[in-house]
């Protein structure tokens, strides 16, 4: 079975790439449409309302673009918007939301934390997926402020390091072995988060979980692509193109688009 068309991915900016990553790295032979819609980030302090319109934007040109399956690769747009585009659009969804289930399960001092902006944490499937773990206690932590420095390319700076350890030391004091990663920014968190926490604090994303239920899905809708043709991979932003090249290695497209 060969469908060329691409796989389709969006996020609220340049965070979902990490699950980008992934998902190349499983399925090397599928093109792929990245939006970066980083003029709108945060969507974190957002309305469900605004994140429901701003998703549906997303997918409209993903869809123009002739994308066969879309992975909101966005922890806040998953939870706050997918049923809703579920209902809107007839194609495939794949959805990423925080990995609260695999550390449940591991946790050995019950106790996980997790990290994820407002919207993820106040939405009503997150409290679901709480609500299926009552054994343990979750520490729960908004990233106030990461995403936009992220977003302005201040991973490795002392304001970064100064707001991690507000959130994480509490977290620490508390005697968490898993730290939940719930927002698609994070994951390039990861050096300057284990300067912080003890080596024995297991960090947790759902990157590679995404990437699996997005070949699943193709290969149950017969949407996989075996085509040996180079694959091709576009990333859009509405904002400038500098800080997505350089998470990139400036080795992929990136390209500006109003959208
Ligand atoms: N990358 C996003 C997430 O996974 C959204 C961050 C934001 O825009 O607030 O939640």
């Amino acid at each position: 079975m060969i469908n060329e068309n691409p796989i389709g991915l969006f996020d609220s900016g340049i965070g979902g790439t990490s699950i980008w990553k992934e998902v190349h790295s499983l399925l090397p032979n599928e093109n792929t449409i990245y939006l970066a819609d980083s003029k709108n980030a945060p969507y974190g302090l957002k309305s469900k309302e605004e994140i429901i319109a701003l998703s549906s934007k997303n997918t409209e040109l993903l869809l123009n673009l002739n994308c066969k399956i879309i992975i909101v690769a966005c922890n806040t747009a998953t939870t706050n918007a997918i049923k809703e585009l579920r209902e809107k659009y007839d194609v495939p969804f794949i959805g990423i939301e925080p990995a609260i289930k695999p550390a449940a399960i591991q946790s050995k001092t019950q106790k996980i934390g997790i990290l994820a902006t407002k919207g993820t944490l106040n939405s009503d499937l997150f409290h679901k997926s709480v609500a299926n773990h009552p054994e343990v206690k979750i520490i729960e932590q908004i990233g106030h402020g990461l995403v936009q420095l992220i977003e302005n390319g201040d991973i490795d700076s002392p304001d970064m390091e100064d707001l991690l350890k507000s959130y994480l030391n509490p977290m620490i004091e508390k005697n968490i072995d898993f730290l939940v990663l719930g927002c698609s920014h994070y994951p390039y968190l990861i050096p300057q988060i284990k300067k912080i926490i003890p080596s024995k604090i297991r960090i947790i994303d759902s990157g590679e979980a995404v990437a699996k239920q997005t070949q699943n899905i193709l290969e149950q809708n017969s949407l996989i692509n075996t085509s040996k043709n180079k694959s091709s991979q576009i990333f859009y932003t509405n904002s400038e193109t500098e800080v997505l090249n350089s998470i990139l290695d400036y080795k992929e497209k990136v390209i500006y688009r109003n959208f």
